[in-house]
């Protein structure tokens, strides 16, 4: 089967609004010894999407580009059939059905990915559900895991109704936990069939001036002061961070890091930021619990690739209830 030598992808030539992405004709990415080249049937978008997209914080330009993006294919989350493999690659072979995180180039008809980024998809699970798990479900894995959750600790996660909330929920639930979700009032039923012990709706109750207390707090908003969710832990629990800082362009959630670090010096309880990252044994193992439908996608909008650019609007309006996806057309070669 031969391949074509160009593709449709979404460009971001420069740093903004979604209003700097655009549908452009360019060459398939050249295949390295160890790439394996991906006809992409479904790309999982992520806040991390957005942060690239808006280049803010300021500060992570010095990684992905200081006047523009060095890598202008979006997207970072994907699925699909493998079509053709370098040769070192040894675990891949073409039909192979794959997802990855890989560091940009997701949305585009195919994508060019490391042998070591991409994990096989188990029978029974869609590219489409495969492509909501890169990011998301190994955020709120390694989220949980930086908390040390166990069989039976009481765990509260801000956020439970996102992107990486949504998976946080039920991978605390796997792992054993008492999980109780904040989200707003529309999506309390949904955190709650996703497996939460306990909802609260942030509208009208404020979780940090409860007399709860938990064991691990996963934040994924960062709308609450430190000490304040410190007073909602146990005597050592720890309070994982992973948002924040929105209102700082230049460093984002670094200084309440800092601040979080110092006060450890004097506490029993943990401050712990995370810092996720693409981890292929990670991504096999929420696809192996997604394949025993132990965890499921939650579903808020799919788009073509031409209607991306809506999507990353609607990513950045903090409402996403579970993921957006960007589907593609199953007609390519
Ligand atoms: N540090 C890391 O390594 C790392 C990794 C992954 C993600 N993150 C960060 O984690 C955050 C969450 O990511 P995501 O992909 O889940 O984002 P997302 O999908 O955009 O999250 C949207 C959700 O946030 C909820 N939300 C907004 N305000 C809230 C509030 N005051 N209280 C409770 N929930 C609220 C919304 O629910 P309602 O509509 O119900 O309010 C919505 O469902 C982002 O800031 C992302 O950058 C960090």
């Amino acid at each position: 089967m031969s391949l074509p030598a160009r593709m449709t992808a979404l460009l971001q030539p420069s740093y903004g609004s979604p209003d700097v992405l655009s549908l452009s004709e360019i060459d398939v990415p050249a295949l390295a010894a160890d790439g394996v080249l991906v006809r992409v049937v479904a790309a999982g978008l992520n806040k991390a999407d957005w942060h690239l997209l808006t280049g803010r914080p300021y500060l992570l330009r010095t990684a992905f580009g200081v006047g523009a993006p060095k890598r202008p294919i979006a997207g970072m989350a994907l699925a699909g059939p493998v079509v053709a493999v370098g040769p070192e690659v040894r675990r891949f072979q073409v039909g192979d059905a794959v997802c990855a995180e890989v560091n940009r180039g997701a949305l585009a008809e195919y994508a060019c990915a490391r042998e070591k980024e991409l994990a096989k998809i188990p029978a029974g699970v869609s590219f489409e559900d495969a492509a909501t798990l890169p990011v998301a479900a190994t955020s709120a894995l390694q989220g949980l895991r930086a908390g040390g959750v166990a069989d039976g600790q009481s765990v509260l996660i801000n956020g439970a109704a996102g992107g990486v909330g949504t998976f946080a929920v039920q991978i605390a639930k796997v792992l054993g936990a008492v999980v109780t979700g904040v989200c707003s009032t529309g999506n309390v039923e949904l955190v709650r069939s996703l497996g939460a012990d306990n909802v609260l709706d942030y509208t009208t109750v404020d979780f940090t001036r409860e007399e709860a207390r938990y064991d691990v707090i996963f934040d994924l908003v960062g709308n609450h002061a430190l000490a304040p969710s410190r007073g909602t832990l146990t005597p050592h629990g720890i309070f994982v961070s992973s948002a924040g800082g929105e209102d700082n362009a230049w460093f984002g959630p670094i200084p309440q890091i800092i601040g979080g670090m110092v006060s450890n010096a004097y506490s029993s309880q943990k401050f712990v930021s995370l810092m996720a990252l693409a981890n292929v044994d990670d991504l096999a193992t929420v696809l192996a619990w997604m394949a025993a439908g132990r965890v499921r996608a939650v579903y808020d909008r799919r788009g073509t690739l031409a209607e991306a650019a809506e999507l990353f609007r609607y990513l950045g309006t903090g409402r996403t209830r579970g993921k957006n996806v960007v589907t593609f057309p199953d007609t390519l070669p």
